[in-house]
């Protein structure tokens, strides 16, 4: 609407350049060509607004959502199950987002990267030598994702564990580094 009040302004202002083909004064222009002319430019200001709203509104649609915005979290917070369904000295692999949900044997919880922190190729679990092992280069992690064998160097990435309702959560959004495991990062179901 900027866009249409701009040009209705200048029509007002220079009333001097809405002249008729003979060269006559604008107040001695037929009423009917400078109402065409003033319909002309409407119209055009017109498509020109409705043309930039369009544009407006496909822009904010395929904007991504802000890191950290509820859209955002929404998005990335996966619901993995119900923490029984956990059993301590496990592994359990979620595809959808690439993690792994660790039950420690004393009942903490870890969620686990499974890209490698070599070079990111997929480690899987292995269940017989119990450790993640690396097709790749080798590399080896045990449980808690510390390396036991290089050429990694740090330990598997982790993300949040949410647990709320005996429901547990993880939020793949916040991917977080670390060097070594440390039991601070273990993550424990409220007592009942
Ligand atoms: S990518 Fe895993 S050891 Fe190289």
């Amino acid at each position: 609407m900027a866009v249409l009040t701009t040009v209705l302004r200048k029509i007002q202002m220079k009333p001097s350049k809405i002249k008729t083909l003979k060269g006559k004064k604008p107040d001695e222009a037929p009423a009917e060509v400078s109402r065409r002319s003033f319909l002309s430019i409407l119209w055009s200001a017109l498509g020109l607004a409705a043309l930039m709203e369009f544009l407006w509104m496909t822009f904010s649609f395929l904007r991504p959502a802000k890191p950290g915005s509820a859209e955002n979290q929404a998005n990335t917070v996966i619901h993995a199950g119900a923490v029984a369904s956990f059993v301590p000295g496990t592994v359990t692999a979620f595809q959808s987002g690439e993690f792994y949900i660790v039950r420690l044997d004393d009942g903490g919880l870890l969620a686990l990267s499974c890209k490698c922190t070599h070079l990111g190729c997929t480690v899987p679990w292995i269940e017989k030598e119990k450790k993640f092992l690396c097709p790749c280069h080798a590399s080896a992690f045990d449980i808690t994702g510390n390396v036991i064998n290089s050429p990694a160097t740090r330990s598997l990435d982790i993300f949040p564990v949410i647990i709320e309702n005996n429901i547990v959560r993880v939020d793949t959004g916040k991917r977080i580094k670390r060097g070594n495991f440390d039991p601070k990062q273990v993550i424990y179901p409220p007592k009942v």
